[in-house]
């Protein structure tokens, strides 16, 4: 199995900031409210030129700006979303023609929130079978298109943004630990239809595509989900939550976030959290989130970092790695790490 490495990292939100005063003038709501059931403050919101795919590119450009490299240099761009540009062609298609990156094949992988692991994933396995040795893999969303904005329920959740690193394959390291889950039987607790639903017996599809949920029941199971998984991932690389330097979760409501803090025996402060500025950006959460761990320099050599989410199908999952900066120049060392179970346990 050939290792994998970030080499570089980037992120990238819109200008427009919708803050909790702006929606306590368009639903039924209040700051206090949303800061205390979800820790949210703020969320980015794309202007109506832009797309999935522009963010997209655009923190493409910064990981790969990071991790110096050319667009020729890609062999594979895989984008996570579930607000792609259109149904075809796909998010990466479009960034990959957007760089330039002549060589690279494209694809979308779509798993809801969860959907930026399944491709890092995806493209941890590409790089360990030696058929790619450079994959950029993107999670990036415009949610802020299928909210439902009369809905408070749901509207003070989400926001737009995109997350993007640069893979590749490395003389060390090792393989990673993640594992990857699922339960469509609960599809109907967290959805959102499309334009290629059922169409009932005169012929009409959905009127709408909104976000839908069940708040409370996915609250349950995320805190219940993510925890499970990670300790799925360190009992594979025989660690301990104390092992954990960095928790990385979806950034989706801060009290699921303490509560998996917690649930590991883990200090908040070891959690990672943005949610207050960005809102739930869906699978760009975990990509924006492990960035600007990096670029405030929480990653120490060495450091044990577990990532781990959950979202719509139900999906969800977690992925331990281990950051190294070794060898790599300063300016870009923040943002450079190798992907590797921290200790392998006699294997
Ligand atoms: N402002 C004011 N009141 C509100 C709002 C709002 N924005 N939204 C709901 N309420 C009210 C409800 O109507 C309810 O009122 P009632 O008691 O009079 O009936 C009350 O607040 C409590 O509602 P709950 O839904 O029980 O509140 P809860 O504490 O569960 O918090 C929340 C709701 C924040 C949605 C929480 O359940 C949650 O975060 N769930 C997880 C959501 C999530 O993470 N989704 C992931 C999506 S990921 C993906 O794949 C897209």
């Amino acid at each position: 199995m050939i290792h994998s490495r970030i080499a570089g990292l980037g992120r990238y939100v819109p200008e427009g900031v919708l803050t909790n005063a702006d929606l306590e003038r368009m639903v039924a709501t209040s700051d206090q409210w949303i800061v205390d059931r979800t820790g949210i403050r703020e969320r980015h919101v794309a202007a109506p030129h832009e797309t999935t795919s522009t963010l997209a590119l655009r923190a493409a450009r910064i990981a790969l700006g990071r991790a110096r490299l050319e667009p020729e240099d890609l062999d594979l761009v895989i984008a996570s979303t579930t607000t792609p540009d259109g149904l075809f062609p796909s998010v990466a298609s479009l960034v990959q023609d957007g760089l330039g990156a002549r060589r690279a094949g494209a694809f979308d992988v779509n798993a809801a929130c969860m959907g930026f692991m399944s491709a890092l994933a995806t493209a941890t396995q590409f790089i360990g079978a030696g058929s790619a040795r450079r994959v950029l893999v993107i999670g990036a969303e415009v949610l802020s298109r299928i909210v439902n904005w009369e809905d408070r329920g749901t509207c003070v959740l989400f926001g737009d943004g995109a997350g993007a690193l640069v893979l590749e394959a490395s003389a060390f390291g090792g393989p990673l630990s993640f594992v990857l889950h699922s339960d469509g039987a609960r599809a109907k607790q967290l959805y959102a239809e499309g334009p290629c639903g059922p169409r009932d017996g005169d012929g009409n599809g959905p009127s709408e595509c909104y976000i839908h949920m069940d708040g409370p029941a996915i609250f349950k199971f995320a805190v219940h989900a993510m925890t499970e998984a990670v300790r799925e991932t360190l009992a594979s690389a025989r660690l301990g939550p104390g092992d954990i330097d960095l928790l990385v979760p979806h950034q989706a409501n801060l009290r699921i976030i303490q509560g998996v803090a917690k649930a590991l025996g883990l200090p908040p402060e070891r959690a990672m959290v943005n949610v207050q500025k960005y809102g739930n950006t869906s699978s760009a959460s975990i990509p924006m989130a492990l960035c600007e761990a990096a670029e405030e320099g929480r990653l120490d050599e060495g450091a044990r970092v577990a990532l781990c989410g959950f979202g719509g199908g139900l999906a969800w999952g977690s992925m331990l790695l281990e950051w190294s900066t070794t060898g790599v120049a300063p300016e870009g060392g923040g943002t450079r790490g190798v992907l590797a179970p921290a200790h392998r346990g006699g294997e």
